[in-house]
């Protein structure tokens, strides 16, 4: 189920995600390749996945979601490249090829991400991929900037990177985490769930209960796959975080209960998603993807 549900969502965010990368002349081919390189390179797409499926949820069709799949993938791929950065994780790898900064240059990639983050804003005010209700999309753009920002993403990195080689106990480290990958999951989404139009408040409560659930979970697993993956499953290097002595839910708690963290919140997002009938089947299964997955 999950893998066709995949299968088909992530051709959709890709035919809607490759109509943007046109390069306006010549002068910005440069550019405008980077960004497609960093974006176009495979890439789980677990954020697109799971706006359309909180899209359907609430019986929207997941076109409706168009918008919101390629907005946050855009985010992600863009902090994506700059998480990768030489003054910060300095990695070479990402989805199994030579990082952005690597295959084109760091003032090139530093601009590629800066430009990915743009094109997300743009993309959730494309009538051609979302909704015309204005009111919804200034909802859309505002949860968008809070997620991606100081106050979401930007605001865990900035944590991660203040904090390599420190102990954090576990209250800092999810503080962290829900920041860092949290904030984007939960507005993944937020925007699936505005998309369908059809938005009621209890069901965003019950939605929202679900995303910080998993969204912790997903940088639970990430973590944990850092110290059991391999090099190739993953497509970016395994041993990372060690080797930078990064504060990680194995390193707190060791592997084994790490493990059991992660599956403890994957039955709270289910728990939160009682509510829902067979329409939520695909959110579902992606709480059990996101603590089941290899990569
Ligand atoms: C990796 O995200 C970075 C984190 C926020 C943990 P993903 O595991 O979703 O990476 P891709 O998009 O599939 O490459
Ligand atoms: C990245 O966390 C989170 C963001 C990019 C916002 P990590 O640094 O753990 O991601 P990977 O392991 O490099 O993919
Ligand atoms: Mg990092
Ligand atoms: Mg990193
Ligand atoms: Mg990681």
């Amino acid at each position: 189920m999950i893998a066709a549900y995949s299968a088909t969502s992530q051709a959709r965010v890709n035919a809607a995600l490759e109509s943007l990368f046109t390069a306006p002349g010549p002068e910005l081919a440069r550019l405008y390749e980077a960004m497609r390189y960093s974006v176009m390179n495979g890439g789980k797409r677990v954020r697109p996945l799971l706006a359309y499926a909180a899209c359907e949820a609430l019986g929207g069709k997941a076109e409706q979601a168009n918008g919101a799949a390629c907005a946050v993938e855009l985010i992600h791929a863009y902090s994506l490249v700059h998480d990768d950065l030489p003054a910060m994780d300095d990695d070479d790898l990402r989805r199994g090829l030579p990082t952005t900064h690597k295959k084109f240059d760091e003032a090139c990639a530093i601009l590629a991400g800066d430009g990915l983050q743009s094109l997300a804003f743009s993309a959730l005010l494309d009538p051609r991929l979302n909704t015309s209700d204005a009111e919804i999309r200034l909802q859309m753009v505002r949860a968008l900037a809070l997620a991606a920002g100081p106050a979401g993403m930007v605001g865990g990195q900035a944590i991660d990177l203040g904090s390599v080689g420190l102990k954090l106990d576990q209250k800092a480290l999810e503080y962290m985490h829900r920041h860092k990958t949290g904030a984007l999951i939960e507005v993944s989404v937020k925007l699936g769930a505005l998309a369908s139009g059809r938005a009621e408040k209890d069901e965003l409560k019950s939605l929202k209960n679900y995303a910080l659930a998993i969204g912790l979970a997903f940088q639970v697993q990430d973590d944990i796959l850092d110290v059991e993956s391999d090099t190739e499953t993953l497509g970016k290097r395994q041993g990372a975080d060690i080797a930078r002595d990064k504060p990680t839910y194995p390193a707190l708690l060791g592997l084994d209960h790490a493990k059991a963290y992660a599956l403890e919140l994957r039955d709270q997002a289910l728990h939160a998603l009682r509510p829902f009938d067979a329409a939520a089947e695909p959110l579902r299964d992606l709480a059990r993807y996101i603590v089941d997955r290899r990569n």
